[in-house]
């Protein structure tokens, strides 16, 4: 069988170190794959290519499509970006998978028998990074979430769920009060769930999911969850399982993917030998099998499980009580090379046997597009006073197919019939629609925006109003 050829980057800080760990243990193992080195992160920040990526690189990865990533370290300050969003974002890896497992007795935890996957959605949400400043006193980020961007994170979910003998799949959104997006993503779930019936699924509110995972993470077995919300529950997970320095990682697209480390460069350790590989080695491991190479990703998984349970361990989380041998990097890498072959005693073996490659085409359903029929506006307004003399002057603009029905502060609504306990600040969603059953056109908008703007308003932005197919595509003020 030919060799898989794959991009590989050493990365910074004790990237080089558990990199040379990690390919030692692919070549022992027998990994059928032809690395190609390409050089990211502070070595060409300091070249002055703000993205930490030559140009030359997307050729790499765009032709092996897999890429196998030490951490670097990211600039301070502002000039430079961020690498790891613009590699996700430009090769479209939607979906970030992130396992955590306690290995105890072995590795200290409060939480035994924890064996978590986190499928992150890791494209869109309030990660799109569109901020605007809009008045004196309010700033506000896009939320974007689409139905494609859904369906393909909950497919890829109960896909990975199914590949990987898994039995439930949560899904976690804030859909009480966002009711549009989140809204959307817990839709998609619930349908593609009824494509799984082998699989259960439930749903829960991410607050009280979050605090679940804190004190029962051993409850749980997939969770699939919106950007944001998945940013920071794998931090805790990952957190209570005791093994940050363990767990690997794997962004997932149509066309590419990215096998990393959850941990970063650590410069506090850098060139000392002493960085435990696993976490790159795990994520070496998810790559494997990725590439069709399962039989090959199950010894290295198991030789390390075994290499855990002898108690050879790497400082990070060597204790007496459960340690035999304290090692360094290259030492505890020989050490997995010594048990290729062994298998794990007390952990539970794993077998990717099978070779399942846990990506899939992320098909997303074909939509008819919606009658979608304008009924009115929301004009923004950076205007500073309060809301009952803000009110009467707007709906002297009434006219022309459109009237004021409310206007909002942050949200709640303050006119007509505010509470002048409400904070207001000074941004303001002033709502503007047809009579009930009609329609207006986009003119008809634009001569309202006229009057406010001679009126002497300072509008900031708009947002129309749609239905779609007869639903309505906007949220209700708060107290309407
Ligand atoms: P970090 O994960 O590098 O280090 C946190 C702590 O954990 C340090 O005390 C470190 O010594 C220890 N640690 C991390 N990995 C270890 C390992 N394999 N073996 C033993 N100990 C380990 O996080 P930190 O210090 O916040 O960030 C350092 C740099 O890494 C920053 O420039 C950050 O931007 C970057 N970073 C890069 C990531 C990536 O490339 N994917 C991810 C996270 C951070
Ligand atoms: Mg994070």
């Amino acid at each position: 069988m030919q060799n898989v050829p794959i991009t590989i980057a050493h990365g910074d800080g004790i990237g080089p170190e558990i990199m040379r760990a990690t390919l030692r243990v692919l070549e022992a193992a027998g990994a059928r794959i032809a690395p190609e080195t390409i050089e990211i992160g502070e070595a060409v920040y300091a070249r002055g290519q703000s993205s930490g990526i030559e140009a030359t690189s997307w050729e790499s990865l765009r032709r092996t499509k897999v890429f196998l990533k030490a951490p670097i370290t990211t600039p301070q300050g502002g000039g430079f970006k961020s690498l790891n969003v613009t590699v996700r974002k430009t090769l479209g890896l939607y979906a970030n998978v992130r396992p955590s497992v306690s290995y105890d007795p072995y590795v200290a935890t409060k939480h035994p028998g924890v064996d978590v996957v986190i499928v992150r959605e890791n494209e869109e949400d309030l990660y799109a990074g569109i901020e605007h400043r809009q008045s004196d006193e309010v700033y506000q980020c896009l939320k974007l979430v689409s139905r494609p961007g859904c369906e393909k994170i909950v497919r890829y979910a109960f896909e990975y769920a199914r590949a990987n003998g898994r039995k439930r799949v949560t899904c976690m959104t804030k859909d009480n009060i966002m009711k549009l997006t989140d809204g959307l993503f817990h839709q998609v779930f619930n349908e593609i769930a009824k494509e799984y019936p082998d699989i259960a699924s439930d749903h829960m509110i991410i607050d009280i999911g979050a605090a679940r995972l804190a004190t029962r993470p051993e409850t749980f077995d997939v969770i699939v969850t919106l950007n944001l919300y998945g940013d920071i529950i794998s931090d805790i997970v990952a957190e209570v399982t005791g093994s940050v320095g363990l767990g690997g990682s794997a962004n997932i697209g149509e066309h590419c993917a990215m096998f990393e480390a959850v941990h970063g460069s650590a410069p506090d350790i850098a060139g000392r030998g002493i960085a435990n590989p696993s976490g790159l080695l795990l994520a070496a491991v998810m790559m494997l099998v990725h590439i069709g190479q399962g039989e090959v990703a199950e010894r290295i998984h198991n030789a390390w499980l075994a290499t855990l349970e002898d108690g050879v361990h790497t400082g990070d989380i060597y204790h007496e009580k459960v340690s035999e041998l304290q090692v360094g990097t290259d030492a505890f890498a020989q050490a997995v090379i010594d048990r290729l072959g062994k298998k794990p005693s007390r952990f539970t073996p794993v077998a990717y046997a099978g070779g399942s490659p846990i990506a899939v085409a992320g098909r997303v359903s074909t939509l008819h597009p919606a009658r979608k029929e304008l009924t009115g506006v929301d004009v923004f307004l950076h205007w500073r006073g309060r809301p009952e003399l803000l009110g009467p002057q707007l709906a002297a603009l009434d006219g022309d197919g459109l009237a004021l029905t409310m206007v909002t502060n942050r949200g709640v609504k303050v006119y007509p019939g505010g509470l002048p306990e409400t904070f207001c600040t000074d941004h303001w969603r002033c709502r503007f629609q047809a009579p009930a059953g009609s329609t207006v056109t986009l003119m008809q908008l634009l001569s309202l925006l006229m009057r406010v703007g001679n009126a002497g308003f300072d509008f900031v932005k708009t947002e129309n109003l749609y239905t779609f197919d007869g639903q309505s595509g906007f949220s209700l003020g708060q107290g309407q």
